[in-house]
């Protein structure tokens, strides 16, 4: 398949556009440097250009705070870059498929114990990230209602080497790694309390290429390990694999109310196979590790 991503020099952009070459797909992409998805007319000219058979609609404001920072902004990418990308496919490939990347923040905060939420969930997640995802959505689903293939995903927390460090897995991560290599031994957090559902990025970018694939039905889809985990256990975790004595704490400028979000992937794993295979650990290690060498290659390399 032609495949046309957008953010495609993202986290997430970077591990998918190598793993949809090797599977022998034909993939080209843009990033803010080339098409600014808030332009129609160059969205327009790069989906015309590119003749796509599927499109990964990847670029988005992705930071929750920075979305509450920047509510205009938020709204004009995660919502304006959206309605560009669902004209251009209409007017130039209209039968492309468009794998829409929303998020579990568009579902409102449920209590670990009271259960999964599933693609039926109502989308009450509130605030402008979570809206701007609802609302773009909703317009993909009624441009699906005139005939575009659309694939809604929903994913949860995902994290992995690469992804930004003001995210809590790498943040915290980076902050332990830096406090081992000579930093201050203060550990700086949020809100402990509030849980999520972390998967590794290799699993979900996986997710993306299965229901890329034409016979997977069209429809929401979470992208979810099941599994809730507490901030506070990611902190517990790091400490616990590291030697070095690290005091916590509290920094008024990360905290955000607590709150839980943890996905029922039934129908992902029904019509694709999908499994994820990472547990928590692993990607914890994971990050520790690359940290580790990140922290280190940085304070290695000469000054300019
Ligand atoms: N970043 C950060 N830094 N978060 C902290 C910290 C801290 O020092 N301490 C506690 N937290 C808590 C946050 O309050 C939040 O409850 C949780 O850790 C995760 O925060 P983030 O990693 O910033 O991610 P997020 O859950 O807000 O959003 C991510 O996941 C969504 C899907 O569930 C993003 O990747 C979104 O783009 C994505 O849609």
């Amino acid at each position: 398949m032609r495949i046309f991503v957008t953010g495609a020099l993202g986290f997430v952009g970077q591990r998918l556009l190598p793993k949809l070459e090797s599977h022998g797909h034909w993939v080209s992409g843009c990033d803010r440097d080339t098409v600014d998805v808030t332009d129609a007319s160059v969205v327009m000219q790069a989906i015309k250009a590119a003749q796509p058979d599927a499109v990964v609609h990847l670029a988005a404001i992705s930071f929750v705070p920075e979305a509450r920072q920047n509510p205009a902004l938020t709204r004009e990418i995660n919502v304006g870059g959206t309605r560009n990308v669902i004209r251009a496919l209409q007017e130039s490939a209209p039968k492309a498929r468009l794998l829409l990347v929303g998020s579990s923040e568009q579902y409102a905060p449920v209590s670990p114990s009271s259960g999964l939420l599933d693609e039926t969930t109502p989308l009450l997640g509130v605030g402008p990230y979570a809206e701007s995802k609802t609302e773009a959505e909703k317009m993909a689903l009624e441009a699906s209602a005139e005939g575009l293939d659309l694939v809604r995903v929903r994913a949860f927390n995902h994290t992995g080497p690469g992804q930004e460090p003001r995210f809590v897995v790498p943040d915290f991560s980076r902050q332990v790694a830096l406090i081992e290599q000579g930093a201050e031994a203060v550990l700086r957090v949020g809100n402990l309390e509030s849980a999520r559902d972390f998967l590794h990025v290799d699993d979900v970018v996986e997710a993306y290429v299965r229901l890329l694939q034409p016979d997977v039905e069209a429809g929401a889809y979470n992208v979810s390990s099941g599994r809730a985990t507490q901030i506070g256990e990611v902190l517990e975790s790091l400490l616990h694999q590291t030697e070095t004595k690290i005091s916590i704490e509290r920094d008024p400028s990360r905290w955000r109310e607590a709150d839980a979000r943890v996905g029922d992937s039934s129908r992902l794993r029904e019509k694709t196979g999908w499994r994820p295979t990472y547990s928590m650990n692993q990607i914890i290690e994971e990050l520790l590790h690359y940290w580790r060498k990140r922290v280190r290659q940085d304070r290695e390399k000469p000054e300019r």
